[in-house]
């Protein structure tokens, strides 16, 4: 095609932003990209102290769960549903009333889930991590398809693939620090994940269900500690709406 004016800088698949953050791959495929350290500035510093670049990964899985992808986020990203919607997996270790919130940011939101006093430390993980960071797990969302829970030896993050207005293809993945657990352990810790998980998708599809009900009403949001995380993430929904009308 010499005589047609052939560019080959003009003939390429599109580029998008990419980069990499504590182990996760994040790519935006808006031509107008915010700076992710702009979106993420407050959280870099919160993990850092974690190690996350020193977890290592142990256990992923592929499900489908037929729910809207921003049910799943408000849903992950609140304490207030521990205690009932995990009676026997979650409450004995993070019960709702414990919740904290966190930091939040442009591109991103978080709630502390503490652990009673009288549960040991579960893991040793980084020297850096200060007494209380040890006693507590650290849930974050990151705008807007990733949700992480990140503790001194586990990390469980969730990657959304938004697949139409009532299904989500869900892709999670657990990480341990260094050699902090046995096979043994780890082997708990997956069937927990599993199960919690489970118990997560069942109410959400439910609800799913329920929401095409003529009967199906709003409600308020409870207090900043409990779901303080949904706010900022209906909030930032509502920016995106602005910014892409
Ligand atoms: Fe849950």
């Amino acid at each position: 095609m010499e005589n047609t004016n052939f560019d080959p800088k003009n003939c390429r698949l599109p580029g998008f932003a990419c980069v990499e953050r504590f182990g996760f791959i994040y790519v935006n495929l808006s031509p107008d990209p915010i700076s992710i350290e702009k979106g993420l500035s407050g959280l870099t510093k919160k993990l850092a102290r974690y190690e996350p670049e020193r977890y290592r990964f142990v256990h992923g899985a592929n499900e489908v769960w037929h729910c809207n992808w921003k049910a799943l986020v408000e849903n992950f990203m609140e304490g207030y549903h521990l205690s009932v919607v995990h009676p026997r997996t979650l409450h004995g270790y993070t019960p709702s009333k414990l919740s904290r919130k966190g930091p939040s940011g442009a591109g991103f939101t978080s709630y502390f889930a503490k652990y009673p006093d009288e549960i040991p430390h579960r893991g040793h993980g980084s020297a850096k991590l200060p007494k209380t960071q040890r006693h507590q797990s650290f849930l974050f969302a990151t705008y807007p398809c990733q949700v992480t829970s990140i503790a001194p030896s586990l990390l469980v993050s969730l990657c959304l693939m938004p697949r139409s207005a009532n299904r989500v293809d869900v892709r999670w993945t657990m990480s341990v620090f260094g050699d902090d657990m046995d096979e043994e352990t780890i082997r708990e810790r997956i069937d927990l994940w599993t199960e919690v998980n489970r118990e997560d998708r069942e109410k959400l599809e439910l609800m799913q269900s329920a929401m095409k009900s003529q009967y199906a009403t709003g409600g308020p949001l409870a207090g900043p500690d409990y779901e303080g995380t949904v706010k900022d993430f209906l909030n930032w929904l509502a920016r995106q709406d602005r910014r892409y009308p």
